[in-house]
C-alpha cells in the first residue's frame, strides 16, 4: 500500500487528572497526526477524598496507544517510525505498589485530595512561629495537602498493606509517571523504577538546589528512602517498552505535565510564562537557572532538565485547584449541562454574571492562599439569577483566579507580563479566552494546537541522547501558529468585578472558622 513518508514521529502519553491521551506528533514539523482519549473515573469515598485507580490509569495508556496506532495504520502512517515515548502526568498524586506481585496497594491519593487537612495543620502548628513555610528554602513548596509527601505518610498509618510491604522491602512509591514507566518496562520482571526531577520537585522529600532526595526531609515526613523511585533528568533513555504495538520503543521524557506545558510552548527563556486550563489551573514562569522563592505564594518549582549533562532550569508557579473541574462539578453534580460547549453557549447567552460570584474552592485554595479550610461559596445571588449566569460565574471564576496568580508572579519578579501565553483543554472555550484577556487586561495568545503539554513530553522524548529526532529549535514548530485575544472592556469595569471577587474569596476563606 502506499504509506506515506513523513521520517521519524515522536510520541507522548499524557496521564492527567481527568483523561488519559496518546498522541503521535511528527518530529520535523511539530504536527500532530492522530491521538486517543479516554475519560478516567474518579472517586470521592468521603467527603474531600479523590482517588483514582491505578490499574484503570494504566489500561487507559494501553488503549490509547492501541486505538491511536490503528488510526495511524488507517491513515497509511507506518507506526515503526515511531521512535520515541514521551509520559507526562498529573503531578503529586501518590501511589504505592508492590514490586513482588506488581500490584497497587491502594488507589492513588489525587492531589486534589484532602484528607492530610489535619496532618498539615498539625505540622504547620509544630514548626517555629507556626510557618507553613518552614520547609521551603529547600523544597520550594508550603506544607500543604497538595504535594505527595503527606499522602504517602497517610498511606503508611492507614493502609496495612502499605505498613506490611514496607517492613518487607517489597513497597514502591512513585508519582503517576513512576508507575506507569515502571508498569510499562517490565512492572515486576524488571521493570525501571524512576522519576525526574519535574516530578520529584512536587513530593517534597526533594531538595531543589541539590536535585536529589534530602534524608532531613524524609526524616521530617518518616518516609523510608528505600521506597523512593531514583531521579533522573527530563530527557534520556529510562528504559525500553516491553508490551503492546510499541514493544521495544524507548521511554525517553518524562515531565511533570506543567513543565511539560512550559517546553511545549517553548518558554525556554528567563522571563516567558504560560497558563494552562486543566482540571486545575498552572501558570508557570521560567526563571532560568536560579530558584527563586516568591515573596507573594507562589512555589518554586523545577522546571526541567532536558539531558542527563545539562543544567536544571527553575520556575516560579502559580497553582489553582480547580478550573475545569468546575465545568465537570456543574456537569456531574447538579447537573445544569450536559457538555463543556454547553455550558460556553449558556455563558455566552448572558453574557454576564449578573452580579453572581462562585469561589469554587473545592480543594481549599491553593496559590496564593494556601488556605486548606477554605470551602466553595456561590454569592450574590437574587431571584433574577438563573443557571446561565451560574456558568457565566463558573468561567469568570477561572479567569479571576489567574488575575490572582498573574498578580502575584508580577510582583515577585517586578516585570509584569504583556501577555499571556495559554493551551489546555478549556482554551477551546472563546467565551473563556475572551474573559481572561478582559479581566487581565492583557492579550491572550493561544497556539492552533492545544495540546501543548504533549508536545513538550514528545520534544524532550525525541530530543533525548541515543534517539535524538527532535532538535528542541522554536523555528522547527513550522505548524504551531496562534490565536490573540484583545482586552475588550475598559479597566475600571475589570477592576470593580475583580474586586468583587476578592470580597467572595475572602468569604470562603473563613468559611471554617
Ligand atoms: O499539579 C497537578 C497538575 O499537574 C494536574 O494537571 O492538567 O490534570 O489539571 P491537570
Amino acid at each position: 500500500s502506499n504509506r506515506i513518508m513523513l521520517g521519524p514521529l515522536v510520541a507522548a502519553i499524557d496521564q492527567g487528572t481527568s483523561s488519559t491521551r496518546f498522541l503521535v506528533f511528527n518530529a520535523k514539523t511539530a504536527e500532530l497526526l492522530s491521538h486517543h482519549q479516554v475519560e478516567i473515573k474518579q472517586s470521592f469515598p468521603k467527603e474531600g477524598w479523590v482517588e483514582e485507580d491505578p490499574k484503570e490509569i494504566l489500561q487507559s495508556v494501553y488503549e490509547c496507544m492501541d486505538r491511536t496506532c490503528e488510526k495511524l495504520t488507517q491513515l497509511n502512517i507506518d507506526i515503526s517510525n515511531i521512535k520515541a515515548i514521551g509520559v507526562t502526568n498529573q503531578r503529586e498524586t501518590t501511589l504505592v505498589w508492590d514490586k513482588e506481585t506488581g500490584e497497587p496497594l491502594y488507589n492513588a491519593i489525587v492531589w486534589l485530595d484532602l484528607r492530610t487537612q489535619s496532618t498539615v495543620e498539625r505540622l504547620i502548628s509544630k514548626t517555629p512561629g507556626r510557618n507553613k513555610n518552614h520547609l521551603k528554602h529547600k523544597t520550594g513548596l508550603p506544607i500543604s495537602t497538595y504535594f505527595s509527601a503527606v499522602k504517602l505518610r497517610w498511606l503508611l498509618d492507614n493502609v496495612d498493606e502499605v505498613a506490611e510491604a514496607v517492613v518487607t522491602h517489597r513497597a514502591m512509591f512513585g508519582t503517576v509517571d513512576s508507575w506507569l514507566i515502571w508498569c510499562l518496562t517490565g512492572g515486576k520482571s524488571g521493570g525501571v523504577h524512576c522519576t525526574d526531577v519535574t516530578n520529584a520537585s512536587r513530593t517534597m522529600l526533594f531538595n531543589i538546589h541539590t536535585l536529589d532526595w534530602d534524608p532531613e526531609l524524609c526524616k521530617y515526613f518518616d518516609i523510608p528512602m528505600e521506597i523512593l523511585p531514583k531521579v533522573r533528568s527530563s530527557s534520556e533513555i529510562y528504559g525500553l517498552m516491553t508490551s503492546g504495538s510499541l514493544t521495544g520503543i524507548p521511554i525517553s521524557g518524562c515531565l511533570g505535565d506543567q513543565s511539560a506545558a512550559l517546553v511545549g510552548q517553548m518558554c525556554f527563556q528567563d522571563g516567558q510564562a504560560k497558563n494552562t486550563y486543566g482540571t486545575g489551573c498552572f501558570l508557570l514562569r521560567n526563571t532560568g537557572a536560579k530558584p527563586v522563592m516568591s515573596d507573594h505564594g507562589l512555589l518554586t518549582t523545577v522546571a526541567y532538565k532536558l539531558g542527563r549533562d545539562k543544567p536544571a532550569c527553575y520556575a516560579l508557579e502559580g497553582s489553582v485547584a480547580i478550573a475545569g473541574a468546575v465545568v465537570r462539578w456543574l456537569k456531574d453534580n447538579l447537573g445544569i449541562i450536559q457538555t463543556s460547549t454547553e455550558l460556553e453557549k449558556l455563558a455566552a447567552s448572558v453574557g454576564t454574571s449578573y452580579g453572581c460570584y462562585f469561589v469554587p474552592a473545592f480543594s481549599g485554595l491553593y496559590a496564593p492562599y494556601w488556605e486548606p479550610s477554605a470551602r466553595g461559596i456561590i454569592c450574590g445571588l437574587t431571584q433574577f439569577t438563573n443557571r446561565s449566569h451560574l456558568a457565566f460565574a463558573a468561567l469568570e471564576a477561572v479567569c479571576f483566579q489567574t488575575r490572582e496568580i498573574l498578580d502575584a508572579m508580577n510582583q515577585d519578579s517586578g516585570i509584569p507580563l504583556t501577555q499571556l501565553q495559554v493551551d489546555g483543554g478549556m482554551t477551546s472555550n472563546r467565551l473563556l479566552m475572551q474573559l481572561q484577556a478582559d479581566i487581565l487586561c492583557i492579550p491572550v495568545v493561544k497556539p492552533s494546537m492545544p495540546e501543548t503539554t504533549a508536545l513538550g513530553a514528545a520534544m524532550a522524548a525525541g530530543a533525548a541522547e541515543g534517539v535524538s529526532v527532535w532538535s528542541l529549535r522554536p523555528e522547527d514548530l513550522s505548524e504551531v501558529t496562534s490565536e490573540k485575544f484583545e482586552p475588550q472592556i475598559n479597566p475600571e469595569e475589570s477592576e470593580f468585578r475583580y474586586a468583587r471577587w476578592k470580597k467572595a474569596v475572602q468569604r470562603a476563606m473563613n468559611w471554617e472558622t
